[in-house]
């Protein structure tokens, strides 16, 4: 069964990707396992580690994410990738593209606290924004796929996603044309190969960045790109509300995991639907049968190794494009900043006073902060800095399927 195979499939990245276990109070040597793993992928994101023996200040964001030697930029490339992310033949049963869950219109994610999911489903997490999606090290709110191209596939095959088959979505490439044809000239390929979809998807997606942004011209030397407001929101940023501790370096992310108390979704205690989701994602990515049966929320970077001390804990994200991203937090808790920072104002608590499924893991670096309202304004005129314009692409027209021989050749077959 297809669920049995994606089972053993994401077993594996799961064992290979233990020793990534970066979390706090973890051993050195765990530590700079993690950071040699982050240095193969990405220079940006360990600049936000390694440069500082506390905390590194926020920073530009370079132009280009770092660009993998076998899996180089070009305009061809791109456009191939730009249509295949649009196209929803590239899934079950040809209803849903990358583009439906990654909505240039809703921030590039989609717009609820739990993402749509594979027709029948919801998915079980919110859907992350893929601006700026290549200057990370991994992909997923729990960091759980090394690069993009391992990402794509994972979408486009994964049960609450994309739900498609290899062998159904290279049959469908090969039946359009026009596909052929750019494969050809991109990849060299005869007939499309699959892999090749998920190198121009990835490829793609690192032409999506946003560098421009209020924060980005501060950092570069202009004093004027930041009201007054925002440069006392960054002076708390950095001080009394300690989000640097975290959020720091040119994503805004050090990229490491913790649990900050993040309530569990709601909807697994009222919607069947994502009830039914959540249970099956504990189920495909190994979790024991006590755990498939009694948790009552997402345990996070746990999958990644196993280990107790990551249940409840998320990469920490970028706060890079969260203008146009709302609702926030992997599970979609919050539905604005204002919400988010009222939050963290009560250290880790929302406002019904409901806090994280895993307490012994809660990160102690999350507590009350005694902020007046004056300065919970500022704080979040300075999150908005971290957003330029917004980004928006309309979806291109998809080339058609055309029979593969023409009759003739048909006939002269079956001779
Ligand atoms: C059914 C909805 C859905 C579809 C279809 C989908 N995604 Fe996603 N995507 C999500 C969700 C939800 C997450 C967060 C999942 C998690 O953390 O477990 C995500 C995460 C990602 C990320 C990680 C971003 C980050 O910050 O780490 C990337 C990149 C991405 N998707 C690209 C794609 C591509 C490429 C496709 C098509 C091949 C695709 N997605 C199809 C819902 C979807
Ligand atoms: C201990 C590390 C840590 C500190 C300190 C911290 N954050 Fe976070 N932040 C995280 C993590 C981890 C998440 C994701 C948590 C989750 O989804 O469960 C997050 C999520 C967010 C999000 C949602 C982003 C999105 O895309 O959904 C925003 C906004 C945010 N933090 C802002 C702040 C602000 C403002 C402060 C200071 C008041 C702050 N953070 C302090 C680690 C931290």
């Amino acid at each position: 069964m297809k669920t049995l195979m994606k089972t053993g499939a994401l077993l594996a990245s799961a064992v290979s990707l233990a020793i990534l276990s970066g979390c706090e109070g973890v051993n050195a040597r765990q530590e700079e396992s993690f950071k040699g793993k982050l240095s193969a992928v990405s220079e940006t994101a360990v600049a936000a580690k390694s440069s500082t023996k506390g905390v590194a200040p926020l920073a530009p964001l370079p132009d280009s994410p770092p660009i993998p030697p076998d899996n180089k930029q070009s305009d061809a490339k791109v456009e191939l990738g730009k249509l295949l992310f649009f196209d929803p033949r590239l899934g079950g049963d040809a209803s849903i593209s990358c583009s439906s869950c990654h909505d240039p219109a809703q921030g590039w994610a989609w717009a609820e606290d739990l993402s749509r999911g594979y027709p029948g489903t919801v998915h079980w997490r919110n859907s992350q924004s893929i601006i700026n999606s290549g200057h990370y090290p991994g992909s997923f709110w729990a960091n759980s796929v090394p690069s993009l191209e391992a990402q794509a596939p994972s979408a486009a095959k994964g049960g609450v996603a994309g739900n498609g088959e290899n062998d159904i979505m290279t049959a469908r490439l090969t039946l359009i044309p026009e596909y052929r044809k750019r494969f050809k000239e991109v990849f060299g390929d005869d007939y499309p190969r699959i892999k090749n979809a998920w190198r121009a998807i990835a490829a793609f997606e690192r032409t999506l960045n946003q560098t421009d942004t209020p924060l980005d011209r501060y950092l570069k030397g202009d004093k004027n790109a930041l009201t007054d407001e925002q440069l006392r929101g960054k002076a708390l940023f950095e001080g009394k509300a300690g989000c640097i501790q975290c959020h720091n370096g040119p994503l805004a992310s050090n990229m490491e995991f913790y649990n900050i108390g993040v309530p569990p979704s709601q909807r697994w205690e009222e919607d069947g639907l994502a009830q039914i989701t959540f249970r099956f994602e504990m189920y495909a990515k190994g979790s024991n049968e006590e755990l498939y049966r009694t948790a009552k929320a997402d345990p996070g970077a746990y999958f990644r190794g196993k280990n107790k001390w990551d249940l409840g804990k998320f990469r920490t994200p970028s706060l890079r494009y969260t203008l146009y991203t709302a609702p926030y937090m992997h599970n979609g808790a919050f539905y604005t900043l204002e919400e988010v920072v009222d939050f963290y104002d009560r250290g880790g608590f929302d406002e019904e006073g409901r806090t994280t499924g895993w307490p012994k893991t809660k990160s102690n670096l999350i507590k009350p902060l005694g902020l007046t309202d004056d300065e919970k304004t500022d704080l979040v005129a300075f999150l908005e800095a971290f957003s330029g314009e917004e980004i928006l692409m309309d979806k291109p027209v998809l080339p058609e399927y055309a029979p593969l021989f023409t009759l003739e050749e048909l006939k002269e077959a079956k001779k």
